[in-house]
């Protein structure tokens, strides 16, 4: 079989040029979050049946689900595209991706990422490696390299190479996840300008307003994007969220409750871990504000429960597991819990190192939670705070955890470690009105009256801002 260069010129093994146009159009769904990426990935398979890149191609997008149910389906990929590979000789960055799918399928997710990144060193425009080694890295809470394996490549592209769009976008989170905000905020809009399409620039930038407590415009940016999100697939859902997040922050909870039933949960038949998790970590911000959330747990939790023994990623685990507390589906939680502490420690999967560190006391704070045990939940968060960020995802998403472990303190009498928690927040988010709120509480509490007026002055003064 021969070569034949892609959209970006890299040499991809396959049977014609016609395949290889077909893949092109693959990475630039997948680029775009598009609902037809799948479609585009058949064609490419159809018009050459023996395209091992495409095969393994395959398998990380059913790697992508997460989902246990999916393992064999991504297995299967992973054979077709060896046995493919015994035939046909194929490059060698074609063989590192083979590699890093091996890795990937037998949860070596560290193994993977190294993959990609020896890829990225002899060849800077392989948009899927970039594309995956930048989605481990977040679900590793690795955000410097999150940030510096876009970084690395930069020098290899500019407008003239497609999906330029992306690159600027990616770098932008990895800036801004890196605290770099105002990098993070030109290189996102420069991207959205190419392309407003982009959604992972979309996301990129209003992460940014997110963190700078920018709760108007952080809207506004989200609305007027929205008109762009018609070819998106289950991200657009992970963007409602965001501008829930934004209505949360402006008090505005009806608004919230209406996001939530028509956009972040208009496909109540999903399972898909991310939407699982946009929608828990959102009823659990609401409730602890004191709204009442109704049913809404109810679905989640019977998700979740077909989903207790996967244990692929701590990030969802987590969510799952939330689901299930908030439910109050006690007897699944249980099988849960017992379920995380099983799955823990298993030395090689780099998943299951994570859960032993930070995975069980999470879910067992939250477990705690729900049960009032709030004692308990600050005993499990407080001594892992600082290794939280290990279950990857973003600080936006693995905020909900530092609100637990201060709402927590408040609620069982330690006003001491809220104030000193409180103290560290306001200092990092100034702008942030719960903090101000909680912080008002927390000096109530410790008897300082006068400075809890002023503290719940300034969370007036800025929500009106
Ligand atoms: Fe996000």
């Amino acid at each position: 079989m021969t070569t034949f260069d892609d959209a970006r010129g890299l040499p991809v093994t396959a049977a014609s040029a016609d395949a290889v146009r077909h893949y092109d159009e693959v990475m630039d769904a997948y680029l775009h979050f598009a609902k037809d990426t799948g479609v585009h990935l058949k064609q490419a398979l159809g018009a050459d049946p023996e395209f091992a890149l495409a095969h393994c191609t395959k398998g990380y997008f059913f790697q992508l689900f997460c989902n246990r149910g999916l393992d064999a389906k991504a297995r299967k990929c992973l054979d077709t595209a060896r046995a493919l590979a015994e035939n046909n000789e194929l490059t060698q960055r074609e063989t590192l991706h083979l590699h890093a799918l091996a890795c990937w399928v037998a949860g070596d997710l560290a193994g993977a990422a190294a993959c990609w990144g020896s890829i990225l060193i002899s060849h800077p425009r392989d948009i899927l490696a970039l594309k995956l080694a930048s989605y481990t890295h977040f679900y590793l809470g690795e955000s410097a390299r999150l940030r510096d394996c876009v970084a690395q490549v930069r020098y290899a592209w500019d407008e003239s190479v497609p999906g330029y769009h992306a690159v600027l976008g990616m770098h932008a989170f990895g800036l801004e996840e890196t605290g770099d905000y105002a990098a993070a905020e030109r290189e996102g809009r420069r991207a959205v300008q190419l392309d407003q399409e982009d959604l992972w620039a979309v996301h990129a930038v209003t992460h940014v307003l997110e963190m700078q407590d920018r709760r108007r415009e952080g809207a506004a940016w989200l609305e007027t994007s929205a008109e762009h999100w018609g070819r998106g697939n289950n991200f657009v859902y992970h963007l409602w969220w965001h501008l829930a997040l934004f209505y949360i922050e402006l008090e505005d909870f009806d608004r919230v409750l209406t996001l939530y039933d028509e956009q972040v949960r208009a496909d109540t038949k999903s399972d898909e871990y991310l939407d699982i998790c946009n929608a828990a970590s959102l009823l659990w911000r609401l409730e602890e504000r004191g709204i009442n959330v109704g049913n809404r747990w109810t679905e989640l939790s019977e998700k979740s429960a077909a989903r207790i023994g996967d244990h692929l990623m701590v990030f969802p685990d987590v969510h799952f597991a939330l689901s299930l507390a908030g439910a109050g589906n006690d007897v699944a939680l249980a099988e849960m819990l017992r379920s995380v502490r099983n799955s823990a420690g298993n030395p090689g999967v780099t998943e299951s190192q994570i859960a032993a560190e930070v995975g069980v006391p999470l879910c067992e704070a939250l477990a705690a939670w729900y049960e009032s045990l709030y004692e308990l939940v600050v005993d499990r968060l407080m001594p892992v705070r600082y290794q939280i960020r290990q279950i990857g995802g973003s600080h936006a998403q693995r905020d909900m955890f530092w609100q637990m472990l201060i709402a927590a303190c408040l609620r069982c009498g330690r006003a001491q470690e809220a104030l000193a928690l409180l103290s560290e927040r306001t200092a990092l988010k100034p702008r942030n009105v719960w903090s101000w709120r909680r912080y008002a509480d927390a000096l109530e509490a410790a008897g300082e009256t006068e400075a809890a007026a002023e503290a719940r002055n300034n969370a007036e003064t800025l929500l009106a801002a």
